[in-house]
């Protein structure tokens, strides 16, 4: 079950980010939900949050904790499966639900990259099955880059509104970790794709953002179902040893380096670089 975070109160960081649309993606549990819930605490009155996963009951929990920490944000939950949505179907749930007739325009547009599996974690030797490896990278890729290009049509019909792109990335994303072939890959790939559009578009605010290691579902999975022993049981020690760190923690140090942008637009930024 989530909990609210503590040291999300309105008091101390309302509308430090002002009126803003914003998108989040895997929004149903885990750092989607977090972000959601850190974001409501700071955005202003009248903000409205896209929260997109397949659980309509884990988007609701959302909903419902966004409500509690700020009820003057609205959340709309879309129930969405990235692996199958088309182009089309993303269009219309990002341009239904940001706009509404005669509300004023925000300030700014910030969306976050945060859908991602871990897939099968074994040693790419045994990684003989083409479906799985596809399903992987449309998930964890493809479908990221198509919805970034819907966003980004979308906003530039609204030239004054600010735009910020997050990408959920990982410390695997720069280290290879054994039987982790697909998700080093996918991250590595979702980096360099957002690096290239901090190039191509230098008025857009890009992040690739590695948050740490989580203390959640994920991490559970990484304990025991990673193929590679070493790294199983490294990944064990960091629970044994309370290194993972909860995922209201990692949220607050990401909204404080976006309010503060003490970075360059498309770096790879580390929970534990700052
Ligand atoms: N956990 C860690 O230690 C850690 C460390 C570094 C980076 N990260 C990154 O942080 C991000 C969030 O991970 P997490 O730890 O919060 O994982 P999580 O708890 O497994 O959350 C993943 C989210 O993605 C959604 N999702 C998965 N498949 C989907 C699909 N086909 N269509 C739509 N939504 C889908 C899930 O919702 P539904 O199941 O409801 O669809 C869920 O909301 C990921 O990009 C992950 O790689 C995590």
């Amino acid at each position: 079950m989530l909990r609210r975070c503590p040291s999300m109160s309105i008091e101390s960081k309302a509308a430090s980010w002002g009126l803003s649309w914003v998108v989040v993606t895997g929004a149903s549990q885990g750092l989607g939900a977090a972000i959601c819930q850190g974001l409501a605490g700071r955005l202003a009155a009248g903000s409205r949050i896209l929260g997109m996963a397949r659980s309509a009951q884990g988007l609701q929990d959302t909903g419902d904790l966004v409500q509690k920490v700020n009820p003057d944000v609205k959340f709309i939950p879309h129930v969405v499966d990235f692996e199958t949505a088309s182009r089309e179907d993303l269009k219309k749930i990002i341009g239904g639900s940001l706009k509404v007739e005669n509300d004023p325009l925000p300030s700014r547009s910030v969306i976050f990259h945060n859908v991602g599996s871990v897939g099968p974690l074994d040693y790419l030797q045994n990684l003989k099955d083409q479906d799985t490896v596809n399903h992987y990278f449309q998930l964890n890729i493809s479908s990221v880059v198509v919805l970034n290009a819907v966003f980004l049509e979308i906003m530039s019909q609204h030239p004054d509104i600010a735009v910020e792109v997050i990408n959920i990335s990982s410390l695997c994303g720069v280290q290879p970790l054994k039987s982790w072939g697909l998700y080093c890959a996918g991250k590595a790939a979702r980096d360099m794709i957002f690096k290239v559009l901090a190039e191509e578009e230098p008025n857009i605010l890009v992040l690739n953002y590695a948050p740490g290691p989580l203390d959640n579902n994920m991490q559970e999975i990484a304990r025991t179902l990673t193929a590679d022993k070493e790294v199983r049981s490294c990944f064990a020690s960091m629970k044994d040893e309370g290194k993972l760190i909860a995922c209201h923690v990692t949220v607050d140090k990401l909204l404080d380096l976006l309010r503060g942008h003490q970075f360059k637009s498309g770096d790879h930024v580390d929970y534990y670089d700052v």
